[in-house]
């Protein structure tokens, strides 16, 4: 009999459902965008329902592509964006409000008098979570619903109101409300949960005014989250529950301390395996739970950009310069030199790692009367470069060395000029994957692993096969002179983002 893991990756404009056979080959994959809503400057919703029923068509559909039939499915594994917030009535599964967005900037005041209240503040918070106190993590969203949306605070004290990321939003319906719980790595990005003592924290729920009863179990990635009672007629084991990010380091076998990954998505995010003993960065990266597997937790140092994915989607749907994302590496390469002293800055909704502010907004410098569309796309893509060679400078500090070797994946690492740039200007080796859904491939494993589908993680690091390396090729000289001007575009914006 055939035999499927499916994966759910439920990013944040698109969900997939990805099937994965015992080769860790991909059987069927079926995805599709759904509404992002922007009802003020700084503020990104969904809406959960909507999330719910794509959920539910992207399976079906997947399936039927492939003719998979439900008694093949031996477990599922779900992935997410992460830290988007979700509020919903445990007796009816209505939301209270709508979903608010990582991106989503609205609590950003609310944090800057966190810490103008108590200077002692940011450090314990830091101490507990391994996070910042920012507008971009769960707590200040889940308590903004609580404040603002009438009667929510009284339900939520009488016990009838519980909160998730969309990991526990998508295993609450699957099973119907059954299970109400995540993973360690989910619950390592809300600023409620120790990352030590692997507890939601009674004093950082007390801060920020959230009742205990809301907040779901956490458990390991890998395990028995629940069974399913919606979609299938029969109950499959859900037993994968990873943060997208977590879950790509995880698919890249980032499994020693010192790997490191870079995923495309909406966002761009780098993440480096730290062992089993976490430490928290001098350079602005956050510290976060890996994964939790066979009674191990692993932590990993990351930084992310904000904007990725979305500048290119932002070339194609807001500035109509590209039918399709991968076309900008047509446009770029019909480009005299580099960006002609183009800088792009794809702060559309702050600035993160390593500059931390949520004021910063997108810039663009060094227009000139003959700058044309294709050295903007250029840009763009060169900004996506320029904010790993931050990162890359950051994580170098914190390990006190320099990676030699980034993974890549997601959507954007098919850009073979994007991926030379990279290399060139970080001055690293780039490897990319045959297979580059590796968020979905990771939570894959995770789920297998937890039912005996693969033995071990020595088996899924033989599944996985290199296409391409990028080697770095510029010179210094150009390479110093490129990252100035890049370092020049940065404080333009954030001066522009203080004033
Ligand atoms: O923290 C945000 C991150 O999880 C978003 O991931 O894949 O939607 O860019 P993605």
């Amino acid at each position: 009999m055939k035999e499927y893991i499916l994966s759910i990756d439920q990013g944040t404009t698109s969900i997939r459902a990805i099937f994965f056979n015992h080769d860790g080959d991909i059987v069927s994959v079926f995805a599709k965008e759904f509404s992002q809503f922007y009802p003020k400057s700084g503020w990104v919703e969904q809406d959960p329902m909507e999330m719910w029923s794509v959920t539910i068509e992207v399976i079906e559909k997947a399936m039927l592509k492939a003719n998979i039939k439900e008694e093949e499915i031996i477990a599922i594994g779900i992935t997410n964006q992460r830290e988007t917030s979700i509020v919903w009535d445990k007796n009816t599964g209505v939301p209270v409000y709508n979903a608010i967005v990582w991106q989503d900037r609205r609590t950003a005041e609310y944090c800057d008098q966190l810490k103008a209240d108590d200077p002692e503040i940011e450090a314990v918070v830091r101490n507990k979570t391994g996070l910042m106190i920012d507008s971009y993590f769960s707590g200040t969203k889940v308590k903004w619903i609580l404040d603002n949306v009438e009667g929510a605070r009284e339900r939520a004290e009488k016990g009838d109101l519980i909160f998730g990321n969309v990991d526990t939003w998508i295993m609450w319906n699957l099973t119907g409300g059954k299970t109400h719980a995540t993973d360690y790595s989910n619950a390592s990005r809300t600023l409620m949960y120790n990352i030590h003592d692997l507890k939601w924290d009674e004093d950082l729920l007390k801060l920020l005014d959230v009742p205990a009863s809301m907040l779901p179990k956490v458990q390991e990635s890998s395990g028995l989250f629940g069974k399913t009672a919606k979609i299938f007629k029969r109950e499959i084991p859900i037993t994968g529950d990873a943060g997208d990010q977590q879950a790509a380091t995880f698919g890249q076998c980032c499994f020693k301390k010192g790997m490191a990954k870079f995923t495309y998505g909406t966002a761009g995010v780098m993440t480096v395996n730290i062992g089993e003993k976490p430490f928290l960065s001098n350079n602005g990266l956050t510290t976060t739970i890996g994964w939790g597997l066979n009674g191990k937790v692993e932590y990993l140092l990351e930084a992310v950009a904000f904007s990725a994915g979305s500048a290119i989607q932002w070339l194609r749907d807001e500035m109509d310069m590209l039918d399709e994302s991968p076309d900008s590496e047509y446009f770029a390469l019909k480009t005299k030199e580099k960006s002609c002293g183009v800088y792009f800055i794809p702060a559309f909704t702050g600035l993160c790692a390593p500059y931390w502010n949520s004021y910063a907004r997108a810039s663009i410098v060094g227009i000139e009367r003959g700058t044309t569309k294709n050295n903007i796309i250029r840009a763009v893509l060169e900004s996506l470069g320029y904010q790993t060679r931050d990162m890359f400078d950051a994580f170098s500090e914190d390990l006190g060395e320099r990676l030699s070797i980034l993974k890549v994946d997601g959507g954007a690492c098919n850009n073979n000029l994007l991926m030379q740039f990279t290399a060139d200007i970080a001055n690293v080796e780039i490897e990319r994957p045959d297979n580059t859904e590796t968020t979905a491939a990771g939570v894959a494993y995770l789920a297998g692993l937890a039912v005996g589908f693969w033995k071990d993680q020595d088996e899924i690091v033989q599944k996985r096969t290199v296409n391409k390396v990028f080697k770095p090729k510029m010179e210094e000289a150009s390479q110093t002179e490129l990252y100035d001007g890049w370092k020049r575009a940065i404080r333009a914006n954030l001066s522009w983002a203080n004033d």
